[in-house]
């Protein structure tokens, strides 16, 4: 089956749009079913009603338990038809509840060449270190955190004359094409 994605967010959203800009211009085979963010105000809910896909908000604070939390998040996936979840700058560790409903079918993307600098604020963390390269690494989910089995990497070196901000700029556009490409080898192979 071809890939039927559902993608999560919690924010920006620009991985979500190279995705569905790499679908649009006919290099990705794949059809985003639903965009669900955890966040009622990220600004991907535009991008995704730009381009017509169905954005869905689930926010934790309306729900008793994390448990219950992802059985709804779950069960749109599940109605939309979705065959791989595409965790794209989703702020939340998935728990082995929602992972064995997709076994080995959720993807995430990080913006460090794991296993170095796992984690929230990855970038600033490289850029602490003062290593002269980095990148972005996508990698199947486990439970744990950014630790899943590693499909792609793509190294960005810190020049003499990044600043922290040049960096995030150059690591996010690796991170687009990174994404795509990884989506492309799977879309080969389902
Ligand atoms: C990306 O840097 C991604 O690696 C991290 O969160 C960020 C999301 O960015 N997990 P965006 O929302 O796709 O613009």
């Amino acid at each position: 089956m071809s890939l039927q994605l559902g993608i999560l967010v919690s924010g920006n959203g620009s991985n979500l749009q190279a995705i569905i800009d790499a679908i649009a211009s006919g290099v990705l085979n794949a059809k985003i079913k639903v965009v669900i963010s955890d966040n009622a105000k990220a600004f991907a809910k535009e991008r995704a009603e730009k381009a017509g896909i169905p954005f869905i908000v689930f926010e934790k604070k309306n729900f008793e338990s994390k448990s219950l939390f992802e059985k709804s998040i779950v069960s749109e996936l599940k109605n939309a038809g979705v065959n791989w979840v595409v965790l794209a700058g989703f702020m939340r560790i998935l728990t082995s509840d929602f992972l064995k409903e997709f076994p080995n079918q959720v993807l995430n993307i990080h913006p460090s060449l794991l296993p170095s600098f796992p984690g929230l604020h990855a970038i600033e963390q490289a850029w602490k270190h003062k290593v002269k390269v980095t990148g972005c690494t996508v990698h199947l989910v486990d439970e744990g955190c950014d630790t899943g089995p590693i499909l792609g990497q793509s190294v960005v070196e810190i020049e003499d004359q990044d600043t922290l901000e040049s960096l995030s700029e150059k690591i996010h556009a690796a991170e687009h094409k990174l994404y795509v490409k990884i989506l492309q080898k799977l879309a080969v192979v389902k």
